[in-house]
Formats: C-alpha cells, sequence, structure tokens
C-alpha cells in the first residue's frame, strides 16, 4: 500500500515537471490570454470566425457539429447555414476542406487543431496570431515572432493589415538610448509586446482586431476540452455536497457520543 502511493507521488510529481517544462519550452509568449468558456457569444463569433478563415486548411477532428449546437446553444439550422460548408452531417468532425493539395503548398500540412489550445496554451496561440509579419525572404511573403519560419500565410491581414519589424538600426538606436537612460522606449508609441509595428491598417482598429482574435482562441480552448464548463460546475456540487455532508457526519458523531463521554 505503502509503495502504492509512493509511485502515485512520484507519478504526480513527474506529471508536474513535464508540464511546467511544457509551458517553459514554449518560446517567447509576448501576450497572455485566458479563455471564458462561459461566455457563449464569444465562442460562437469564435465558431464562425474559426470556420471562416482556419477551417479551410486546419480540421478540428475531434469535435462533431452536433457537439458544437448544444454547447454554444446554436440551434440545427443555423449550424448549418454558418458553421458546415463542406457536409450536411451535424454527426461529422470539422474536417478542413482543402486538406489533399495543402500539404504541397505550404511546405507542411496544416496541423489538426483539436488539442492545439491546450497542447501550446491559449497565450500561445493567441500571440501567434497577434504575431505575423512582413518578410519577404519568405516564400509566402510572411513571417512570423512567435512560429519563426511559420509555413502558415498571414489569413487575417485583411483584418489586421499588415505589420512590420522595425528596422534593425532603428532597433540598435533605441536600445542605445536605453543605456543612456533615456529609457521609456519613446519613439514608437504603437510598437506592440511583440516588437512588431502596424504599418498599414486593417479593417478593424487593434482592438476589434485582438477581440476577433481572442473569441478564435476562445473557441479552440473550448474545442480542447469541450467539458469543461460542465467539469467546473460538476465539480462545485461535489465540494458543497462534501461541505454538508461533512457537517452531517459531524452532527451524527456528536449525537452517537453524547453518552459516552
Ligand atoms: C492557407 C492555409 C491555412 C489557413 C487558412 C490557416 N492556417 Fe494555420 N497553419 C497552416 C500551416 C501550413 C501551418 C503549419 C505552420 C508551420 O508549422 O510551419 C499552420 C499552423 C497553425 C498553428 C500552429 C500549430 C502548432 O501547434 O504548431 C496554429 C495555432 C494555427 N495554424 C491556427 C490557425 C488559425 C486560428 C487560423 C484561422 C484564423 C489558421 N490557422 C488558418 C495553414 C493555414
Amino acid at each position: 500500500m505503502k509503495s502504492l502511493f509512493l509511485t502515485a507521488g512520484a507519478l504526480a510529481l513527474g506529471l508536474m515537471a513535464s508540464f511546467g517544462a511544457a509551458a517553459a519550452g514554449g518560446g517567447h509568449v509576448p501576450f497572455s490570454y485566458a479563455p471564458d468558456p462561459a461566455n457563449t457569444a464569444s465562442l460562437q463569433r469564435g465558431a464562425r470566425n474559426f470556420t471562416a478563415y482556419c477551417a479551410a486548411c486546419h480540421s478540428m477532428s475531434l469535435l462533431r457539429y452536433s457537439r458544437i449546437g448544444e454547447d454554444l446553444d446554436i440551434p440545427e439550422e443555423m449550424l448549418k447555414a454558418n458553421l458546415m460548408f463542406n457536409t450536411d452531417s451535424t454527426g461529422d468532425t470539422m474536417h478542413a476542406a482543402s486538406a489533399p493539395g495543402a500539404a504541397n503548398w505550404f511546405g507542411q500540412k496544416p496541423p489538426d487543431l483539436s488539442l492545439t489550445a491546450r497542447a501550446r496554451t491559449p497565450s500561445w496561440v493567441y500571440s501567434y496570431l497577434m504575431s505575423f509579419y512582413v518578410d519577404d525572404s519568405r516564400p509566402l511573403g510572411a513571417n512570423n515572432t512567435v512560429l519563426a519560419g511559420a509555413s502558415m500565410p498571414h489569413v487575417l491581414w485583411e483584418l489586421q493589415g499588415w505589420q512590420v519589424k522595425p528596422e534593425k538600426a532603428e532597433g540598435d538606436d533605441a536600445a542605445h538610448e536605453d543605456d543612456h537612460g533615456g529609457g521609456h522606449g519613446s519613439g514608437h508609441g504603437d510598437a506592440s509586446p511583440n516588437g512588431l509595428e502596424l504599418a498599414t491598417e486593417g479593417q478593424l482598429t487593434p482592438k476589434e482586431f485582438q477581440a476577433f482574435v481572442g473569441d478564435i482562441v476562445n473557441f479552440m480552448a473550448y474545442a480542447a476540452e469541450p467539458g469543461r464548463v460542465e467539469r467546473q460546475q460538476l465539480g462545485v456540487k461535489v465540494m458543497l455536497f462534501l461541505l454538508v455532508f461533512t457537517f452531517l457526519a459531524y452532527l451524527l458523531k456528536k449525537e452517537y457520543w453524547r453518552d459516552v463521554h
């Protein structure tokens, strides 16, 4: 029995260590994003935006349309009209529209995104989507500060506009100024935490774009664990039950032992 506990303890420690390592090993993550699984409106927008901008290349092979409908309060007709472009069956999972050819086009097959928000963390995915920039040396004209050399095009460029990396020389100058104590990183008011600057504006303001990306990441976090809200609600009920039950057990114990003392 004792060795069983020891093994379980060692296993738990090992798991914690490996989670820590995975979180730390993700490279530079300039933004943080906390998903809100209870915000159904955001999840609905995220599902719609994911379908419109991502599902051409990316599948979510672990998520069925029927489950999305149930969880996000989307009636079947709306599911079919807004989310399901390549199937009629709500029992289907979200598969990518362009899967076969995509492998050759982008040098890398667009990965399935069912579990990405958990494997990479929501902050990573949010940062990745915020961090495409113009890079003429890349085949698709874009690069990414979070995933250098990414073979995914900047699919949201019309909404965000184009970001650029500030010129090397300028960067050096700024660092130089900082050396001399000038340091407010001034001069470029709109440099974002990933070090990029917006060179051409998109259809959305930076605030609107952040919200847009946030909704997509919220949806991806939901997709990675559709049962999360339910699990948390059940957890609260279980804790309440245990509290009440402990109190009752205590009263009972007092009752039983009253005559003994
Ligand atoms: C034109 C096809 C295409 C579209 C559209 C597209 N992607 Fe990608 N995506 C890719 C490819 C290819 C990769 C692989 C990049 C690499 O590893 O170099 C990728 C990688 C990713 C990754 C990184 C996965 C990982 O763990 O490395 C995420 C996250 C992602 N895409 C999210 C999205 C989201 C969200 C959208 C919609 C806003 C989207 N993608 C639209 C092609 C696409």
